[in-house]
């Protein structure tokens, strides 16, 4: 599906084998995640063991191993979020998405993530869709807040 695009961009870079995380860095920004199907081919033409690619792609956080969707929510699960209702929140975006949280909706449109802390406490409870940050969120302003991504 992807083997064309995957194989012009290893060929961008020629078949050095340090040069594999840019490599995955430039797979993950085409297509927005690290296909199996990409791995596979880096194994072949790199002779590098799959298991050893698929470890490097687990490890950076930059790299997705899961398809993501066009728009990315996160939604703060951290301490100061959570006393002021951040569980609710991210109910309320699963309810409205029909996911669960590290997933992506079947027609690729939002990944929804829970988050640890997205460094502005004091405006919690926060969910940040793509760029844009929204403080005080409410359950019911969830829903107006994911219309603005229709
Ligand atoms: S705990 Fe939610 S932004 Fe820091």
């Amino acid at each position: 599906m992807y083997g064309d695009q995957i194989d012009q961009i290893i060929d961008k870079y020629g078949t050095e084998k340090g040069i594999l995380i840019q490599l995955l860095l430039d797979i993950q920004h085409e297509f927005k995640w690290i296909p199996k199907e990409a791995i596979k081919k880096i194994s072949e033409r790199l002779k590098i063991p799959y298991s050893q690619i698929f470890r490097v792609a687990s490890f950076y956080a930059a790299l997705s191993l899961k398809p993501i969707g066009r728009h990315l929510i996160q939604v703060c699960l951290g301490t100061a979020c959570h006393v002021r209702g951040g569980a609710k929140i991210l109910d309320a975006v699963e309810n409205e998405l029909k996911i669960k949280a590290g997933n992506t909706t079947p027609d690729t449109k939002f990944t929804l993530s829970g988050v640890n802390c997205l460094g502005c406490c004091a405006q919690g409870p926060m969910m940040v869709i793509d760029d844009d940050y929204y403080g005080g969120v409410t359950v019911t302003a969830v829903k107006k807040n994911l219309e603005k991504y229709e």
